[in-house]
């Protein structure tokens, strides 16, 4: 390359979802290509309220790959991140950038060096599936930026390499990551079941419990898991087959109590077999339970589940209404049950579609103090408070898969190749 031509910058910026696992994926059959031991299922959150921003960029004048979580400088060097890396360069093809009259032939790839900047539109800290959306987002990036002709199920394969879920967050809606039977994982894939429009009446409130102790991390949670439960087996092998047809369908049909029924006893499952490993994995606490119990408790009241509960490995608890109406019953009891503490602004305590807050009726402190306790608490039993036991509430819903974002919404500088 010319000296003259060592300027120039080219780069990619990307925005992609998280997702959350109504069917769990736990366990691998292969730890370095991360092919699991059974399907799982997906619904995409709106990145409207939870995403991954990413911006790649390549310039003959980077002198190494560098990247930027959030502002802060983090190592690239990692096994994952390297894998996707390699996986992508050997796909990388010519690019041709006209106007700026920049030539990337296929073999300069290996040479040239990224930099990359990340940043999530939700705490990181707060446990909530920020890998899947950040290696989905890597990896969408980086295969747009190197030019890739492979769609969105052979990038998933990729992104799955970074790590087991990310590979979900390649599309919108419902989405089913394919086990796969091959030794080399090339049919270990994500599918889109349904686009995010096809259930729209959903909604989804994340409460995002305050954790006091950090957790064991999914990756060596489930290696533990494969090692000493023997729960795992039965349930890959007997149990989640089943359930995967049945949540297809209920899916397809948008049958809400089938939906409903399927996801908790899944994520009840998920969490017996953590119960199951030795030493015993304890992702959900005290608050975890009692908003099971709340659910539970409102859903028999009503004789047909109105709401589905799922957590992942942490104590936040995902919650799925039946639609906006239910919703707005949810988030009342949610309020009722876990008030904030008294000096909180309610513009923070709820966030992502506040919209829903003055179906609640609800706008300020006064108002969730004086909330009657839900009718399905019977008179003897008094009803439990438990302030400041949430941290915050997101409002949220299914949405779309990963987009690719204007030069003007890059976080880094176009003729530095630094974050901006
Ligand atoms: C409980 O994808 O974080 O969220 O593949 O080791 O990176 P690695 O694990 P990860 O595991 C997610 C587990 C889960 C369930 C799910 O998302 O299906």
């Amino acid at each position: 390359m010319a000296e003259e031509l060592q300027k120039w910058v080219v780069m990619v910026t990307a925005q992609t979802p998280t997702n959350i696992a109504v069917i769990k994926y736990w366990g691998k059959r292969d730890e370095t290509l991360i092919l699991p031991i059974n399907d799982s299922i997906s619904v995409t959150l709106d990145p409207d309220h939870l995403c991954t921003t990413t911006t790649v960029s390549v310039s003959p004048s980077f002198e190494q790959d560098r990247m930027w979580l959030n502002g802060k400088e983090i190592s690239l060097l990692g096994g994952r991140f390297q894998s996707c890396l390699r996986e992508i360069r050997s796909r990388a093809r010519d690019l041709e950038d006209e106007k700026k009259g920049i030539m990337i032939k296929k073999m300069d790839w290996e040479k040239l060096h990224f930099h990359i900047a990340s940043y999530n539109n939700f705490p990181t800290a707060a446990g909530l599936a920020s890998s899947a959306a950040g290696l989905a987002c890597f990896v969408f990036a980086l295969a747009k930026l190197m030019n890739l002709n492979e769609d969105n199920g052979q990038l998933s394969a990729i992104a799955r390499r970074g790590s087991g879920s990310a590979c979900r967050s390649l599309y919108g809606g419902f989405v089913k990551w394919i086990m796969g039977k091959e030794e080399n994982g090339s049919d270990s894939i994500a599918v889109q079941l349904a686009d995010e429009k096809h259930w729209d009446d959903l909604v989804i409130v994340i409460a995002v419990v305050s954790a006091r102790q950090k957790e064991t991390s999914s990756t060596t949670g489930m290696q533990d898991s494969c090692k000493t439960s023997m729960l795992i087996q039965h349930r890959a092998k007997e149990v989640v087959p089943k359930r995967i047809i049945q949540m297809e369908d209920a899916i397809e049909k948008r049958d809400f109590p089938s939906f409903a029924r399927l996801a908790c006893a899944d994520s009840n499952q998920f969490h017996a077999v953590c119960l199951d490993t030795s030493p015993p994995i304890f992702y959900m606490n005290d608050t975890s339970h009692k908003i099971i119990s709340c659910v539970e408790k409102w859903n028999c009241s009503e004789g047909t589940p109105q709401v589905a509960y799922t957590f992942d490995a942490g104590p936040n608890a995902v919650l799925i209404a039946r639609d906006r109406k239910i919703a707005a019953l949810l988030l009342r009891r949610l309020l009722f049950h876990f008030p904030p503490h008294s000096n909180t602004d309610l513009n923070s305590y709820v966030i992502g579609d506040k919209s829903i807050l003055q179906d609640v009726g609800v706008q300020d402190m006064k108002d969730i103090e004086s909330l009657p306790p839900p009718p399905e608490i019977k008179d003897n039993i008094p009803a439990q408070k438990s302030n400041g036991d949430v941290s915050y509430f997101i409002c949220t819903r299914p949405g779309r898969g990963p987009v690719l974002l204007p030069d003007s919404r890059a976080l880094l500088n176009p003729e530095t190749g630094l974050p901006k």
